[in-house]
C-alpha cells in the first residue's frame, strides 16, 4: 500500500498496521523522532487533543483510523447495537478539536461506511477499508493540490509560511508546503521564511525540520518581524493551508494567519491558500460560523514546560482565526484553483465539491 509515498521519501505523520496505528509524536520533533502504537480510539483522541498528530488533513486520517480502533474494539450481536457503540467513539473523536473540517468529513465517511454494511461480521473490515481510503484520497490530493499550486511559484521565489502545512499535516507532500517541495523538485529555485508560529511554534519545531529534509533553502522568523521582510521587498508571495473555508471563502487557519494576510494586502503581495476539499465546508456561509478552538492558558504562559509569564495573569488562546475571502488571492485545491471575482473582490467556487 502507498508505494507512492515510498517515493516521495519524506516524514509521514501517521501509518495503518493491520490492528493499530503508527504514529510520529510531532510533540516532541524536532529533537526526538518517537513513534507510537495507539491500539484504542480513545488514545487517538488523546493524541490528537494533544496535538501528537496535528494539521487539518492529518487530524482527519487519524479520525479515521480512530473510528477503525473503535470498530475493532466493539463487541455487539446486532447491527443497531454496533452502530450505537460506533457513534459513542465518534463522539470521543469529534470532542477533540472542533475547527479542522477535515476530522468531521472523515468521521461522517466512517460512520456511513459502517451503516451501508449489511452485517455485523463486515463491519469491523468496512472500517479499516474506508479509513486506508480516506488516507489514500488526502495523500492523492496532497499530490495534486502541489502540482497546480507549484505553477503559482516563480523560480526565485522567497515564500512566507506560517505555522505548518508540509507532510507531517497532510500526508504526501502536504498542502501549503507540499506547493513549495513540489516547486523545488521541478528544478525551480524557492527560499521558504518560517513563521515560528506562536504559541506552540509549529512552524520552528516542524516547518524548518521538514524544509531540511526535503533540502529546501529555510530561514526562521517570529511571527512579529513578517511585516518588516514584506516592506523591506523581501517576501515574493505568502502561502498558508487551512482548517476549515466557509462557502464564501473565508479561511480558518492557525492563528496569525489573519495579520499576515492583512500585511500581505497592504504590500500588494499575493496571499494563497492550499488545501484539499475535505477542509470546505459549503454548510457555513461565511467565517463567522465556524468553531473557533480554544487551548489551554499554559500554553501562552509556558515554553517547553518552562512558565516565563507572570503567575496568574489572564491569558486568551484561540488556535486559530479567520481570514475574510477578501484578503485571498486564490485557493487551491486537488480540483483546481479557486480565484477571486472581479466583480465583488469575493471568491468564487466555480468547481464542484462533494460533500
Ligand atoms: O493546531 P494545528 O497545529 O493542528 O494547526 C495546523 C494549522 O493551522 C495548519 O495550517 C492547517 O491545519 C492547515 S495545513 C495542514
Amino acid at each position: 500500500m502507498f508505494s507512492v509515498l515510498k517515493k516521495i521519501r519524506l516524514p509521514q505523520p501517521l501509518e495503518w498496521r493491520g490492528d493499530k496505528v503508527r504514529l510520529l509524536d510531532q510533540t516532541l520533533l524536532p529533537l526526538e523522532e518517537v513513534y507510537l502504537d495507539i491500539t484504542d480510539y480513545r488514545e487517538m483522541a488523546t493524541a490528537i487533543k494533544e496535538l501528537k498528530v496535528r494539521g487539518a488533513p492529518a487530524i482527519g486520517v487519524a479520525g479515521a483510523y480512530g473510528m477503525a480502533l473503535g470498530g475493532l474494539q466493539i463487541k455487539a450481536r446486532s447491527k443497531a447495537s454496533f452502530l450505537e457503540k460506533l457513534h459513542a467513539a465518534a463522539q470521543t473523536l469529534a470532542g477533540t478539536r472542533p475547527t479542522a473540517r477535515n476530522l468531521f468529513w472523515a468521521i461522517e465517511r466512517m460512520e456511513k461506511a459502517a451503516r451501508n454494511c449489511g452485517r455485523v461480521a463486515e463491519i469491523k473490515q468496512a472500517l479499516i477499508a474506508e479509513a486506508v481510503k480516506i488516507h489514500e484520497t488526502e495523500v492523492d490530493n496532497s499530490m495534486k493540490m502541489s502540482r497546480k499550486g507549484a505553477r503559482l511559484l516563480k523560480s526565485g521565489c522567497r515564500v512566507l509560511t506560517h505555522c505548518n502545512t508540509g507532510p507531517l499535516a497532510a500526508p504526501g507532500y502536504g498542502t501549503a508546503l507540499g506547493v513549495v517541495i513540489y516547486a523545488h523538485r521541478q528544478g525551480k529555485k524557492v527560499h521558504v521564511y518560517a513563521d515560528e508560529t506562536r504559541p506552540l511554534l509549529q512552524g520552528a519545531r516542524l516547518t524548518t525540520w521538514e524544509c531540511q529534509k526535503a533540502g529546501i533553502p529555510v530561514t526562521l522568523i517570529t511571527d512579529n518581524m513578517a511585516g518588516w521582510l514584506m516592506k523591506r521587498g523581501e517576501i515574493d508571495c505568502v502561502i498558508v493551508g487551512a482548517d476549515r473555508i466557509a462557502a464564501n471563502g473565508d479561511t480558518a487557519n492557525k492563528i496569525g494567519t489573519y495579520s499576515v494576510a492583512v500585511l500581505a494586502k497592504e504590500h500588494n503581495i499575493p496571499f494563497y491558500v492550499v488545501a484539499p476539499t475535505s477542509t470546505i465546508d459549503l454548510s457555513m456561509k461565511t467565517g463567522d460560523e465556524i468553531p473557533i478552538e480554544q487551548r489551554k492558558p499554559e500554553e501562552v504562559t509556558h515554553i517547553g514546560g518552562i512558565r516565563f509569564a507572570a503567575s496568574n495573569v489572564a491569558v486568551v488562546n484561540p488556535a486559530f482565526d479567520v481570514t475574510p475571502a477578501r484578503y485571498i488571492t486564490a485557493i487551491v485545491t486537488e480540483r483546481g484553483i479557486i480565484r477571486k471575482s472581479f466583480e465583488d473582490g469575493n471568491l468564487k467556487f466555480p468547481i464542484r465539491i462533494r460533500q
